[in-house]
């Protein structure tokens, strides 16, 4: 197994390229199968994620090739339509093929995703909307079974909560379905905007594209001409690598990046004392020297995303003053509290908010990633701390960070990956 090892270094200069974002290639690839053509996509990053996805496309008989110049997916070979455990249990967003499989077959049986480190993460609001378009879902040992033999039909789904995957998936599986859909309570992230977006530039009507209310015109039935797509940058890798600029007190730009997803990541890096300058496609950090204290609540997009909320902590160590984290949509989503504080962060946790007093002055150990945001939280932290930091099971960070270390290494870090 890998781990990466960090030193505290004094700073960083240079620019970072960002690549797609993970969270927009997952439904995009699940979308492919609403086609009949071999779709190519540009721009999906190297990260372990999309080759997951795409493995489980290809166990299903379609055909993927992925390489760094464009993949191509084509899902016309697909043969059988059962997502299994193996796969699925390995990333829960193996669940966005399920609107999608039910959609375009009319049968098939996906492994319930089961929970993760950060929450029980449940799919009940996927599957009551499904049931609304009138499938039959039946769990049975650990699957579901989904089957609606004359397809589905359009109809007013009300998402209790909102959901992202929750979002994307029935935007699929309305896609292909009998009649309009309106989906109340929408997820507004720019990875469902995409998505919609090249739905709509390929035969499937939606209206509200970006609020709320989105309403999906199917096709009943009639499968999609996809034409070539290219992924939006990662607004989360950037505002990542802008938290590396913030701690270390660095001047970095980064670029290849989509300015306005990160509005209320930049709001709080200003309030903490940080300043930019900003073009269509890339940001510049000027950094603080003295880090302010901070409020966060992590709530929908657009408002401060809980992506950001396990870096936002690690710098929140490094700010003068007492900074407030509160957690509202995933129950466990502190685990990085533990391994900061064996760093010598000061941070209290109670319920759902951190409350961390800073500056702590941070001493490089063995710490554990255990989740993907996490993993690039505790990087963040071994950027700064006394001595060496070595972060074990970055498996977490390989999935959602594209060539993490060498893009830090290229800035001046000193971090490198090592075999345990
Ligand atoms: C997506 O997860 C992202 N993953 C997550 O990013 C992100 O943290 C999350 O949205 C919130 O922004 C992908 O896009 C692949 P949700 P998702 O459904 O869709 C509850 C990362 O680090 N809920 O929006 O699974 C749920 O428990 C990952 O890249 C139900 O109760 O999140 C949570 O409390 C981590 N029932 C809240 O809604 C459901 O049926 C939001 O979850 C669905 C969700």
């Amino acid at each position: 197994m890998d781990y990466l090892k960090a030193k505290g270094i004094k700073s960083l200069s240079g620019e970072i390229e960002i690549s797609g974002a993970k969270n927009a290639s997952l439904p995009l690839i699940a979308m492919t199968i609403l086609a009949k053509n071999r779709v190519d996509i540009k721009n999906l990053p190297d990260v372990a994620d999309i080759k997951t996805l795409l493995k489980l496309l290809s166990n299903l008989g379609a055909s993927c090739n992925y390489e760094l110049a464009g993949t191509t997916v084509d899902t016309s070979t697909i043969n059988h339509t059962k997502a299994t455990y193996d796969i699925v249990k390995t990333m829960r967003a193996s669940i966005l093929v399920l609107g999608p499989l039910l959609t375009r077959f009319g049968h098939c049986e996906v492994s319930l995703p089961g929970g993760c480190a950060i929450g029980q993460r449940p799919v009940d609001l996927h599957l009551k909307a499904l049931e609304q378009m009138g499938a039959k879902i039946e769990i049975k040992s650990g699957y579901i079974e989904a089957t609606a033999p004359n397809g589905l039909k359009g109809c007013e789904i009300i998402f209790d909560k909102i959901t992202v995957t929750g979002t994307a998936n029935i935007v699929m599986a309305a896609a292909l379905a009998h009649g309009k859909t309106t989906i109340t309570n929408a997820a507004r992230e720019p990875e469902v905007v995409q998505l919609c977006e090249i739905l709509n530039a390929n035969g499937v009507k939606i209206d509200g594209i970006g609020t709320a209310i989105l309403t999906i015109h199917g096709t009943s039935g009639k499968l999609l001409n996809i034409s070539e797509f290219k992924v939006i940058p990662d607004r989360i890798e950037a505002g990542t690598y802008l938290c590396a600029g913030a701690i270390t007190k660095s001047e970095l730009t980064i670029t290849k990046v989509e300015p306005k997803h990160l509005n209320s990541v930049l709001a709080k890096l200003e309030e903490m004392g940080c300043s930019f300058t900003i073009t269509d496609s890339t940001i510049t950090i000027h950094p603080t020297k003295t880090i302010k204290p901070v409020k966060i609540v992590t709530q929908e997009y657009p408002a401060f995303p809980t992506d950001m909320q396990a870096q936002f902590l690690a710098l929140a160590t490094q700010a003068n003053g007492v900074s407030i984290i509160e957690e509202r949509l995933f129950e466990n989503r502190f685990m990085h509290v533990s391994e900061l504080q064996r760093m010598g962060a000061d941070i209290s946790l109670n319920g759902n908010t951190a409350t961390v007093n800073g500056k702590s002055k941070l001493s490089g150990t063995d710490v554990m990633a255990t989740d993907l945001r996490a993993s690039s939280a505790l990087v963040l932290a071994g950027l700064i701390a006394n001595g060496e930091t070595n972060i074990h099971r970055i498996y977490h960070l390989d999935r959602g960070y594209d060539k993490l270390e060498q893009k830090l290494k290229q800035v001046g870090a000193k971090i490198e990956r090592l075999e345990e």
